[in-house]
């Protein structure tokens, strides 16, 4: 499977390994670490207990591995030249968390909670019962049915019309994330938290370009290239030709070397390839993951209308009307209305409703020992968080000295990984101007 990678040579850090433990305990309790399910170049993510409602969820970790390490269950920067920059990624994946929770729709995961705890960020998502696309694109005994595939494009398009109508780019779209239920209903996850400006050039993160092969356009690959809702759609075509063809598709940095050289796309279009398929369809998706920005569809709004129109062609069934079946509904509904009604008000009369009972909430009788319950639960909670905080500064300083040990030992070898980093970063750059000048010219 392709990984999201960070493109910064110089700060290539390893994070597997530095999760955090089994039976860990976040935010007072409330939380409890099961394991870890997934470790990308922005955060860990955790299955974990909602120990209050007693329901499993997910958690995701803010943990941008390039410029941070754990010690002990505390993050730190690994470099103190990186300090603003990691507060920054803190700062927008409490953000982004923010953005996520106001979207409310059923194909994306909601996001229920957010908070600041070991010198990191976190957040709390349902947890969604099924197994992402690439699993399926794997299995050989579950292929999906062009119905399927098309209602999984259709749901996933009206999930990213509204993500764009946010102000948001998902940046990160890709068969690995979006997961599918039993039911084949399909659900947008990993909103690459804290990478809303990773690409901006006056931004504090901007040396990190979050690239995954074969999905990414080549907008992503150059550090201050535009990028818009159309680069997300330009994602999930790929994501979709994978899905149709088995394939992921060629890398587009591969496309646009390959084009500016004045080689052929090395992009094999799939409109004509699956007669299964309507031609619209297959030929939205081509258009989708044209390598020029301005060629491709614009909004997920205008790929769903591609998709309606060729669905009114094809499918627009006029069923004509049944007066006789018309009518005797209409007289069955009238007379049920009649009936419910009469009967309600029978009730009405039958059982008077007592006055206590419709009157505000706070005249409710409510026992002494539940005020007196309540307060010495708060009071508890304020003393346990009390302690918390204590324990956490007590922590911090013995890892800040820590930190400064490892420190020394650390920047030895990276002095000695740069060297190599720069040769890297020169051959990168020089691709990258290739690309700028090839879409300059008006590609
Ligand atoms: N809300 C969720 N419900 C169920 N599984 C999830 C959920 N969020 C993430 N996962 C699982 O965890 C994996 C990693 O999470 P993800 O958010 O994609 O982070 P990353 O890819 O950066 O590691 C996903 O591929 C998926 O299998
Ligand atoms: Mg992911």
């Amino acid at each position: 499977m392709q990984e999201t990678r960070i493109i910064d040579a110089s700060q290539t850090y390893e994070s597997q390994g530095q999760g955090l433990p089994t039976g860990l305990e976040l935010l007072g309790g409330k939380f409890k670490i099961d394991r870890q399910i997934g470790a990308g170049g922005f955060g860990i993510t955790y299955l974990a207990m909602d120990t209050f409602l007693e329901r499993a969820v997910v958690i995701k970790e803010c943990f941008p591995e390039s410029i941070c390490m754990r010690f002990g269950n505390r993050v730190t920067v690994n470099a103190p030249a990186h300090d603003a920059q990691y507060r920054k990624i803190v700062e927008m994946f409490m953000r982004e968390a923010r953005s996520i929770a106001k979207m409310r729709h059923p194909n994306i995961v909601s996001v229920h909670q957010a908070f600041e705890e070991n010198g990191t960020a976190y957040m709390v998502l349902d947890l969604f019962e099924g197994r992402d696309l690439l699993d399926v694109i794997e299995d050989d005994n579950d292929a999906l049915s062009p119905d399927q595939v098309r209602d999984i494009l259709v749901k996933v398009l009206d999930a990213i019309d509204l993500v764009h109508k946010n102000d948001l780019l998902h940046r990160d779209i890709s068969p690995d994330n979006i997961l599918l239920d039993k039911w084949g209903t399909p659900a947008l996850i990993d909103f690459g938290a804290a990478r809303e400006d990773a690409s901006q050039k006056t931004s504090a993160v901007s040396t990190m370009l979050v690239v995954k092969d074969g999905y990414s356009p080549h907008e992503f690959y150059v550090a201050g290239g535009v990028q818009g809702p159309c680069s997300d759609l330009y994602a999930l075509a790929a994501t979709m030709y994978h899905l149709i063809t088995g394939d992921a598709p060629p890398n587009s940095q591969t496309r646009v070397s390959a084009m500016a050289g004045g080689e052929p796309d090395p992009y094999e279009p799939i409109i004509g390839r699956f007669p299964q398929y309507e031609t619209a369809f297959l030929q939205a998706i081509d258009q989708a993951m044209r390598v020029s920005p301005k060629e491709r569809i614009q909004s997920a709004k205008d790929w769903l209308d591609l998709i309606e129109q060729e669905t009114k062609k094809v499918k627009t069934v006029k069923i004509p009307e049944n007066k006789t079946l018309t009518k005797t509904l209409s007289e069955l509904i009238e007379e049920t209305n009649k009936h419910v009604l009469s009967a309600d008000a029978q009730k009405r009369v039958e059982a008077p409703v007592p006055r206590k009972e419709v009157t505000t909430g706070r005249e409710y009788f409510q026992p002494e020992w539940v005020e007196e319950f309540n307060r010495e639960t708060r009071e508890a909670e304020e003393q346990k968080r009390r302690e918390a905080e204590r324990a956490a500064a007590e922590e911090a300083a013995w890892h800040a000295e820590q930190a400064r040990l490892e420190q020394v030992a650390r920047l030895a070898a990276l002095a000695e990984q740069q060297a190599e980093q720069a040769r890297q970063q020169v051959e990168d750059e020089r691709i990258s101007s290739k690309i700028l000048e090839w879409v300059s010219r008006g590609k």
